[in-house]
């Protein structure tokens, strides 16, 4: 799985799951998608995958509302995470997304990474900073993508890739710069995730779909 020009046999939507009692039992590595409301998680997703329509995407914020699975060839999975910092949902629902997010963080013994999706014309927020902290305490690698790149003009790039950096406050390393539209750094992406994603790269544990300590 080392070449980054991954060849996509198989995507198939697998489950949605809005606790760990519906998580997938299964032994295969996975990479989460997490980010602000509308950041474009879901359109990442689809682009790595060659695929236009197989995780929903919305121009209407807070769309992806549970933990949405997905096998690739049969030998990885890719969780969809709900996006937070949607200001219209109401409190007791965020609330419900927050519970959601970090007990798959913390309680899923098979992921192996997660990829932090920013936007390049935003600086990152408190929520994303808050999710970095997390990860870190958690000792878990973090991929961070800087999305929509092709609203930028090209004299801007630069620039505003080192303030998002600087932004991140040494919780991840340099952004990846991407765009679903124009598909710029999908292969970049693919590399990071094969790394992390590879057998071995992190402390491997089998299937197990239960956060509570084992005996
Ligand atoms: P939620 O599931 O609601 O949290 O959103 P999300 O993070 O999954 O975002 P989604 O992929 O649905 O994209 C949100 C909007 O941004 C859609 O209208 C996309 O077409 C648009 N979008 C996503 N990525 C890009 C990009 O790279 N460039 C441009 N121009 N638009 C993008
Ligand atoms: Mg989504």
């Amino acid at each position: 799985m080392s070449d980054s020009r991954i060849v996509i046999k198989s995507a198939e939507f697998l489950k949605s799951a809005a606790n760990f009692r519906h998580w997938p039992e299964h032994a295969l590595p996975e990479a989460a998608f997490a980010g602000r409301s509308n950041v474009g998680k879901s359109s990442l997703i689809n682009c790595l995958l060659n695929r236009k329509k197989l995780v929903r995407t919305s121009s209407t914020p807070g769309r992806t509302q549970l933990l949405n699975f997905f096998t690739v060839n049969d030998a990885l999975c890719f969780v969809d995470l709900p996006g937070y910092g949607f200001a219209k949902a109401p409190a007791k629902v965020r609330d419900g997304w927050k519970v959601m997010v970090e007990e798959y963080l913390s309680g899923r013994r098979i992921l192996k990474t997660v990829v932090l999706i920013l936007d390049i014309r935003r600086d990152p927020g408190p929520e994303d900073l808050s999710l970095l902290k997390k990860l870190r305490d958690l000792e878990l690698e973090v991929i961070p993508v800087a999305t929509k790149m092709d609203k930028l003009k090209r004299s801007a790039r630069a620039s505003r890739l080192k303030e998002l950096q600087s932004g991140l406050n040494n919780l991840a390393p340099r952004p990846i710069p991407f765009s679903a539209e124009t598909r710029e750094g999908k292969e970049l992406v693919w590399k990071a995730l094969l790394q992390c994603l590879e057998p071995g790269s992190r402390e491997s544990s089998s299937s197990d779909a239960d956060p509570e300590p084992q005996a």
